[in-house]
């Protein structure tokens, strides 16, 4: 597996809609791996292509460790599409690897049921409710280029990507 490098706001490849993949071969495998790796390394507990620079439609997941699970708990989706949510809302605190030390309160459906391809290119649905719920809507946001701090006042997002790249900036400089 090969660690991939995390594109980091404000790039245009973060607004970008990623393309639907025809099926899971062994080329989105590979992403997958590559993608689940990068994750667990950064740490965070979920990355979507756009992310690591890939414009596929293609997102992993692992949230067991942050609910108090012990073990790794992947999860991968090519293809994830929103086909139920909840009117009940939910509102949690967000960040996101691509805008690192940021974390705002977003309000999601508090429960969704998603479909997609696995790792093996079988059709499955994942149902979710809490952190799982707002991760795979906050990766499926990436998608389609879409952020959580669009879901803010434009003030606070604008406040966030300032702090980001004098954050980048300072660490270029070192
Ligand atoms: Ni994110």
């Amino acid at each position: 597996m090969t660690q991939m490098k995390l594109i980091i706001i404000p790039d245009p490849v973060l607004k970008a809609v990623a393309k639907p993949v025809d099926r899971v071969d062994d080329d989105i495998r590979k992403i997958f791996d590559d993608m689940l790796e990068t994750m667990y390394e950064a740490p965070g507990i979920g990355l979507a292509a756009n992310q690591v620079n890939l414009l596929h439609r293609v997102i992993v997941m692992d949230t067991e460790v942050r609910e108090g699970g012990e073990g790794k708990k992947p999860v991968f989706m090519a293809n994830p599409e929103i086909i139920w949510a909840s009117e009940e809302p939910s509102t949690m605190e967000e960040g996101c690897l691509s805008i690192p030390g940021q974390f705002a309160d977003v309000t999601r459906p508090a429960k969704v049921r998603v479909r997609y391809l696995d790792y093996n290119n079988e059709q499955k649905e994942y149902e979710a409710a809490g952190l799982p719920a707002h991760c795979v809507q906050h990766e499926i946001d990436h998608l389609n280029g879409v952020l959580f701090v669009d879901y803010l006042s434009g003030l606070k997002r604008n406040m966030m990507i300032r702090r980001v790249q004098k954050m980048m900036k300072g660490s270029e400089s070192l």
